[in-house]
């Protein structure tokens, strides 16, 4: 058995580590062959549904799903059964029907996070609630500019999100590029975490945990532990990567390959960057190009430091925080064989939209703070709820108010400040954000992102071209348990 690490002790207690070693009723990884039971299998790609004549009809059921993780039952939930749920893979310009079934006997819904598509009635709108036993029709019309790219879907129901997305309800969304590159294949990987206890079901989640940002025990890659995956050397793998993990931040390496960053989060760089690592924040994703080298390389993502409650309890949190584990091996990739022939060189990507010389129609500022006295008020940790308010603006989410009234057809700039001893990573529905300022930072290039980490007692400035669609959404934190206690604010284009 590999040793501890801290955060596996904090989730065990002191005494709970003695009762898991002598093969207790312990957490799951502690358990037979523990976490990397099921490693080294032959990576698998999600079941991808294609369109016709522009049109893909999907049905999405969420359900509770008896699913193989790491060799062992889970009892999850999941779109289709299927952990993640298929890839929608469609063009600039199509349609997305999506009936979803809702079989989870609590509220749910669907969002397509990064899409640029209308938010109103039955398209990208995160104030549906589908009851348990209804189903909802969707439809989401892609513009015939949508950027390409790697985006993902999820259910937005608020109150519900991060325990829906942190049971398995993900799945990736590809816009396909009408100038595609020259690559050997293609690989999509979701990345997601979770914990299990050791009958298979998932493990509870504490309220620190929910404050904190709950984090998974085990990470999977397309819903597999440590999966392994074969190339020739020579060869060009696009990696679609999507981080679906309801907290946890992921900072990305694969030592031995050369590796480029294609694109971020809503299309793609004009020219690929040579990178070592990438960091996603949850929710974000990145496009990779891998050009293969002989031997065998590991997919590792090394612990993100992101803050902790320090001096927000009366006193400093053990382990101080989240991130603070070592580095997880995601994924092998072995290069091995008869070198491939050249694949062509990448040609270069139109030009990215500069925001930074457009008149600003607007400016506001959004604060998102951390304070005590939240749901459950001080009545400390052991009741249900939060002690702690998750709030924007001073103010928690509530759904009937709109808290930012934008004129369609303008360019705002949006200071987001925090003013809490944790990252935030923000989100804007619908609308791409370009970031301006972020603490010094050289930026030369315009940065599009749809989620952007706003660091502890930190400041990042982004500009948002409100255009193409008016209707209500929202813009929130994206680690999800924060979502749902509250810090996430409602837009209004008009
Ligand atoms: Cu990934 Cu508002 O969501
Ligand atoms: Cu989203
Ligand atoms: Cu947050």
């Amino acid at each position: 058995m590999s040793p501890l690490t801290r955060r596996q002790l904090l989730a065990l207690g002191a005494a709970g580590a003695g009762a898991a070693a002598a093969g207790g009723a312990g957490l799951w990884w502690t358990g037979g062959d523990g976490p990397l039971a099921g490693g080294g299998r032959e990576l698998v790609q999600p079941e991808v549904l294609t369109g016709r004549d522009g049109i893909l009809d999907v049905t999405l059921d969420a359900s509770p799903a008896s699913v193989q993780v790491g060799g062992r039952r889970a009892e999850l939930q999941a779109f289709n059964g299927s952990l993640p749920g298929p890839t929608l893979r469609v063009r600039p310009g199509d349609t997305i029907r999506a009936t979803m079934t809702n079989g989870l006997g609590i509220p749910t819904n669907l969002h397509v996070h990064g899409l640029h598509v209308s938010p109103q009635g039955n398209g990208d709108n995160p104030f549906v609630s589908i009851a348990p036993g209804e189903s909802f029709d969707y439809e989401f019309v892609l513009p015939a500019d949508h950027p390409p790219g790697t985006y993902w879907y999820h259910p937005h129901r608020h109150g519900h999100v991060a325990d829906q997305v942190a049971a398995g309800l993900y799945g990736a969304i590809v816009v396909e590029d009408p100038d595609s590159v020259p690559v050997s294949r293609e690989r999509v990987l979701v990345v997601s975490d979770l914990t299990l206890d050791g009958s298979g079901n998932l493990a509870e989640v504490s309220p620190m945990e929910q404050m904190m940002g709950r984090e998974g025990e085990t990470v999977l890659v397309n819903g597999q532990v440590r999966p392994r995956a074969t190339a020739a050397p020579g060869e060009r793998e696009l990696w679609r990567v999507v981080n679906a993990c309801p907290s946890r931040y992921l900072r990305l390496s694969l030592d031995g390959q050369d590796l480029r960053l294609f694109g971020r989060d809503v299309g793609r760089l004009p020219a690929p960057v040579g990178v070592t690592e990438v960091v996603l924040a949850p929710g974000n994703r990145v496009e990779l190009l891998v050009d293969t080298r002989e031997g065998t390389s590991t997919l590792v993502a090394a612990p993100v430091d992101r803050g902790g409650m320090d001096g927000m309890m009366g006193g400093t949190v053990p382990g101080d925080g989240p991130g603070n584990d070592e580095p997880i091996e995601l994924l092998t990739l072995g290069v091995t064989g008869a070198p491939a022939g050249e694949v062509g060189p990448v040609p270069a990507g139109p030009p990215l939209r500069d925001l930074r010389s457009a008149p600003v129609a607007a400016r506001r500022t959004l604060d998102f703070a951390m304070g005590m006295g939240g749901r459950g008020g001080m009545g400390g940790m052991g009741g249900s709820g939060s002690m702690m308010s998750f709030t924007i603006d001073g103010r928690a989410f509530d759904g009937g108010r709109t808290d930012q009234h934008v004129r369609i057809g303008t360019v705002e700039e949006w200071v987001l400040t925090n003013s809490s001893p944790m990252d935030h990573p923000m989100h804007l529905h619908v609308w791409p954000m370009q970031i301006v300022e972020d603490g010094g930072r050289d930026l030369g290039e315009p940065v599009w992102q749809d989620v952007v980490n706003i660091p502890a007692f930190g400041r990042v400035t982004v500009r948002v071209a409100f255009e193409d669609f008016g209707g209500r959404t929202v813009y929130h934190c994206h680690v999800l348990d924060h979502e749902d206690l509250g810090m996430m604010g409602t837009v209004e284009a008009r």
